[in-house]
Order: C-alpha cells, then sequence, then structure tokens
C-alpha cells in the first residue's frame, strides 16, 4: 500500500510547497496610506500620543482578552519586561520560569537584575509543572513567568493556587497563545499581568513587531506606561520617575494591529479547524502522537507538537524530519533547546565579565541548571513541530497524514 519513501527515491506525497501565510489586506495599507498622507500634508501623526490609534489599540485588545487596561510595546520580549518592571522587585529575587520558551521570556528577567529558576515540564502538554514549581519555591521566590507553549494554555488553577499559598506574583506569557480560553476566560486575564508577542510570526501583529501588556490592576498599568516612556511620569509628562526604556509602539503599528485585532477569532478559528482534524485523523498512529491537550482548554495552535515513540522506530528523529520534508511536509525538528543550555545562559553572559545577576552579592547564592529540568531535556530529544497557519487548507492535512503513515510504516519497529 505505501509506495517508497521520497528519501530513498520514491514519489514525494506532495511537490508543491504548504501556502505562504498571507496576513494583510486592503484594509491595512488604507490605514498606513492614510497616516503617512497626513505626515505628507505636515500633519505628522506617527509618534505614540499623536494620534488614536495606540490607546485605542490598548484598549480593544485587553477587551478582547478579558483585561481592564491594556500597554502597548515594541516586541514580546519588551510586553514581557514592562510586566516584570512593574513588579519592582529587589534584585536577587527569584522568578520561576519554564526551561522550554523564547528568550524573551527570560531576557527581561536578568535585565531586571533577578535570578532566572527554571521548573520542569509536564513531558505530555510541554508546559511548565505545576509540582514542579512548588517544588523551586524557595524564600527568595517572588513571580513566576508562566507561558502557554504554542497556543495551548498551562494548567492555571494548580499555579494560581500555589501562587496564593506563597504570596508571589503571576505573570502570563501569552506570546503564542493570543485568544486562547483557559475554563472559558481568556488567558493573559487569569494571572497578574498577561504579555504578547505581536512580531509576524505570531496570530495577529502590529506590522512586522510589537508587543502588549494587559493587566486588571491600576497600579500595574500605570507603572509599565512609564516604564515603556523611559520612566516618564503620567499625566503631566514632564518628570521621570525611575530607570525605564523606550518602548513606544507607533500610530501605523497600532492602526495595523487594531485592524489584525478584528481578523484573530477567524484566524482561531481557522487554525483550531485545521489542527484538530489533523489531530483527529492521526489517531492511529503508533509511533507519532499529537501532543496532549488538557480537559477544559480552547487552544489556539501556533504551531502543532508531534511527541516520537523512538523506541518502537528503527531511526532517529532527524531521521524522521528529513523523510517528512522530503515528502514535502515542512516539520521541524524541535521548538527550541532548553532554556539553560543556550550558550548566553550556560555562560552567564550579562554585563561583561561580571556574570551580574548571578554573581551579585544581593543574590549571595550559587546555583546550577544543569540537568535541572530531565523532563524538558527528554521532551526536546522527542518532539517535531509543524505550523498549521490559516492560508493551509484541509489538502495540507491530508497531505501531512498521508506522509506520516508512509513514514512511521517504512521505520516501524
Ligand atoms: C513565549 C514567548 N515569549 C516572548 C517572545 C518574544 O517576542 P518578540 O520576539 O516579539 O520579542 C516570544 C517570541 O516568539 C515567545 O514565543
Amino acid at each position: 500500500m505505501f509506495k517508497k519513501l521520497a528519501i530513498e527515491g520514491g514519489e514525494p506525497v506532495r511537490k508543491d510547497p504548504f501556502p505562504p501565510r498571507i496576513q494583510f489586506g486592503e484594509e491595512e495599507l488604507e490605514v498606513v496610506t492614510e497616516i503617512i498622507k497626513e505626515s505628507m500634508k505636515g500633519n505628522e501623526k506617527l509618534r505614540r500620543y499623536s494620534g488614536p490609534h495606540v490607546e485605542k489599540f490598548e484598549e480593544e485588545f485587553a477587551q478582547y482578552h478579558g483585561a481592564k487596561y491594556g500597554v502597548a510595546s515594541t516586541s514580546g520580549t519588551a510586553a514581557v519586561h514592562l510586566a516584570v518592571a512593574a513588579l519592582d522587585l529587589e534584585p536577587g529575587s527569584e522568578v520561576i520560569t519554564t526551561p522550554i520558551t523564547d528568550q524573551g521570556t527570560v531576557i527581561p528577567i536578568l535585565y531586571q537584575n533577578l535570578i532566572p529558576i527554571f521548573a520542569d515540564i509536564d513531558p505530555e502538554t510541554f508546559n511548565i509543572s505545576p509540582n514542579s514549581i512548588e517544588e523551586r519555591i524557595t524564600n527568595k521566590t517572588k513571580a513566576i513567568i508562566v507561558v502557554h507553549l504554542a497556543g495551548q494554555p498551562a494548567d492555571m488553577d494548580p499555579i494560581m493556587k500555589i501562587a496564593k499559598k506563597y504570596n508571589l506574583w503571576v505573570i502570563e506569557d501569552a506570546s503564542q497563545a493570543h485568544g486562547a480560553e483557559y475554563k472559558g476566560r481568556k488567558v493573559g486575564s487569569i494571572g497578574d499581568i498577561g504579555c504578547f508577542s505581536l512580531m509576524s510570526g505570531k496570530h495577529i501583529t502590529s506590522g512586522g513587531e510589537g508587543g502588549m501588556t494587559i493587566t486588571n490592576n491600576s497600579k500595574f498599568r500605570e507603572k509599565m506606561r512609564s516604564f515603556a516612556d523611559k520612566g516618564r511620569a503620567f499625566p503631566d509628562r514632564t518628570n521621570f520617575m525611575f530607570l525605564g526604556m523606550n518602548y513606544r509602539m507607533t500610530e501605523i503599528q497600532a492602526a495595523i494591529g487594531r485592524i489584525q485585532l478584528k481578523k484573530l477569532p477567524q484566524i482561531i478559528a481557522t487554525r483550531k479547524m485545521l489542527c484538530e482534524n489533523l489531530r483527529d485523523s492521526m489517531s492511529s498512529l503508533r509511533t507519532i502522537k499529537f501532543w496532549k491537550i488538557i480537559d477544559d482548554v480552547k487552544p489556539t495552535y501556533w504551531f502543532c507538537f508531534f511527541k516520537l515513540d523512538l523506541n518502537s522506530l528503527k531511526v532517529n528523529k532527524e531521521k524522521i524530519v528529513e523523510a517528512l520534508n522530503m515528502e514535502g511536509i515542512p516539520v521541524a525538528s524541535h521548538y527550541f533547546d532548553v532554556m539553560y543550555k543556550q550558550p548566553w545562559i550556560k555562560n552567564r553572559k550579562t554585563y561583561g565579565r561580571s556574570q551580574c545577576p548571578w554573581s551579585c552579592p544581593l543574590y549571595g547564592k550559587k546555583i546550577s541548571y544543569i540537568n535541572t529540568c530531565p523532563d524538558a531535556e527528554k521532551a526536546v530529544k522527542e518532539h517535531m513541530t509543524l505550523m498549521l497557519h490559516e492560508s493551509c487548507t484541509q489538502r495540507e492535512v491530508e497531505d501531512t497524514v498521508k506522509a506520516l503513515e508512509k513514514v512511521e510504516n517504512h521505520y516501524l519497529k
């Protein structure tokens, strides 16, 4: 029934590439043109606070995600930085987070002279494990940054319970999970502060790069708005109250973001349909499994994880990935390696040769990350990823299933 694999010279399942992702339409073009045209008339409305869009985008984004306030910024990393800075923690405090995430989750922790502590993951969902969080808590722990990986909400109830028990702040990094729901609530509005990347690879974008941080806490909102504007005091705007950054979003970015936000429900619906069709169609596979989705959540599938049973396959993961790529399916070998194996963290390359803040007397502890998250290290070896974005169709789902079946059948022990 199965033909020769493409990697061995056979016919591939498909010859044409997956469709490119088309994110923009006439609406985005029109709004950008309008703002530039105004500027051409001497009516410059590009900067933050020069027009209506940034403020409106903040309101609309927060409202969609079930929060009172939004603070726009220039990237997802900046969005997390606003959140961490708003907590105003003493240097050397510990912040627990997941080892499987983008650098943008961890960079702000170190910039604020705080110490990242990595909790292990749930090996089935790849999201942070609540039990592991609790094991990592010390008298220095002040906050948890949860990541909703690949669009699947982390298990927030036990995490919020732990946070309450130990009096910790919870930041949700929802950079990969715009609009995802946990028990009927949108992620980002469950913890104290929620952060989103609006970089163009994400569900929606504010024109290539951007970020948004949401909260129900008015004090955090004030702090974040000032931090994103060099520590500026509001509303008088003439004094600068603390060390901040310039993370101001532009009017063009926000105008694009507002249009994209309107498209988000349709983007989510299409991805859900495609990814869940894929999940159902590959249920009879024995060695390549769609990753576990927990009960009572609505993931938004930034990408899909597949978990491999390498003991039942004759070849390693790289060979499976290569064989699938040759069949025309753009799976990737894995997301990122565990955070503490990244050279900058392994070598503690921060400020000159100081290794601050790890070496800071205000921290006063020596820690090692080696082998601290065995389940995360194992997950990296056993998973591969595929993005089924909203410009894909049922054909991409069917081809993926055909290729997975063909490759599994060939390499099954
Ligand atoms: C979980 C997570 N946090 C933070 C970021 C950083 O976002 P940006 O690249 O927009 O700075 C990303 C980006 O991929 C992310 O996936």
